[in-house]
């Protein structure tokens, strides 16, 4: 396996989990008339010796990716590094992890025992992280326990290795002067934006501007087998707008953007609009016949797909 076919993978695993964001690619492609680029990917884990960030960016490392800088949340208490590589299709590559200290030894020891049952040729694959949850599926009770300490530990133990996010690269595209215009683009097609901190993160003369929309739920069978299914928050589609060419990350506005896979802080009741994917409708070729635009509330979306 090479870098772009891991690349290529990690996008099927992001995309089959979450449905939503294709139809957010494809609303960007149209709107550009051809392909958009990838701004970041972003990786989260754990600060185990096992898993850290140094072991998942084994395999970057080794395709020729380069760390460029440690950046810090304390309120969030994750560490991070990003990577980029010479070649500047190659995305930029962002993993944090979570710092297991500062949580209290219920939650350590949940972690804890989940990393043990990780094998160590799991960790040594070059698709390590795409390889989602390797160990025994926790409980919903679990989950609920891990996520009033840590959104992000409950997160990354039901889902464990796969990208968090993509990003829209702004900065690219032709057919956006700004992340005001994204987000009334995303907002008039029915995605909610995190407005977290406000809708859009950093400013001009930081050199990045950032917005996302809210992850949506994945419907989730915890431990044991036969108790259902739970739907909790998935993955998101971040935007990133740069500017004077700066190529980093600040740490101020990545701590707003890590809330978008918290959908119980901020669950909306903006109204929906089903798209494409639930479309009934096939064309001759077996594309999907888009919907047309129907607003709906939330709960008759719901119901609806
Ligand atoms: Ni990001």
């Amino acid at each position: 396996m090479n870098i772009q076919k891991l690349f290529k993978n990690m996008w099927n695993s992001y995309s089959n989990l979450n449905p939503h964001v294709n139809r957010v690619l494809e609303l960007f492609e149209k709107h550009e008339g051809g392909p958009v680029k990838n701004d970041h990917i972003a990786l989260r884990t754990f600060n185990h010796p096992r898993i850290n960030r140094d072991v998942l960016a084994k395999s970057f490392l080794d395709s020729g990716y380069a760390p460029v800088e440690n950046l810090k949340f304390e309120k969030k208490k994750l560490d991070a590094t990003y990577y980029i590589h010479d070649d500047s299709d190659l995305t930029r590559v962002f993993i944090s992890e979570l710092k297991l200290e500062e949580f209290s030894s219920d939650l350590q020891s949940t972690i804890n025992s989940m990393i043990d049952q990780i094998t160590d040729d799991e960790l040594n694959k070059y698709d390590l992280c795409n390889s989602g949850v390797l160990w025994e599926m926790i409980t919903k009770d679990t989950y609920e326990k891990l996520r009033n300490e840590s959104e992000y530990a409950a997160w990354v133990a039901t889902f464990g290795f796969i990208v968090n996010h993509f990003t829209i690269s702004v900065t690219d595209c032709e057919s956006f002067e700004n992340l005001e215009q994204v987000n009334s683009f995303l907002k008039d097609n029915g995605f909610r934006v995190n407005d977290s901190g406000g809708e859009i993160k950093g400013s001009v003369e930081q050199g990045l501007e950032q917005s996302s929309i809210m992850s949506e739920d994945v419907s989730i069978k915890f431990s044991p087998s036969g108790s259902g299914k739970t739907n909790v928050p998935g993955c998101y589609y971040e935007f990133a707008l740069r500017h004077n060419g700066f190529d980093g990350f600040i740490a101020g506005s990545a701590d707003k953007i890590f809330e978008s896979t918290d959908n119980i802080k901020s669950k909306s009741k903006k109204n929906c609009i089903l798209t494409s994917e639930d479309s009934p409708d096939y064309d001759a070729d077996g594309n999907r016949i888009p919907l047309p635009k129907i607003n709906m509330t939330r709960e008759q979306w719901e119901r609806l797909r």
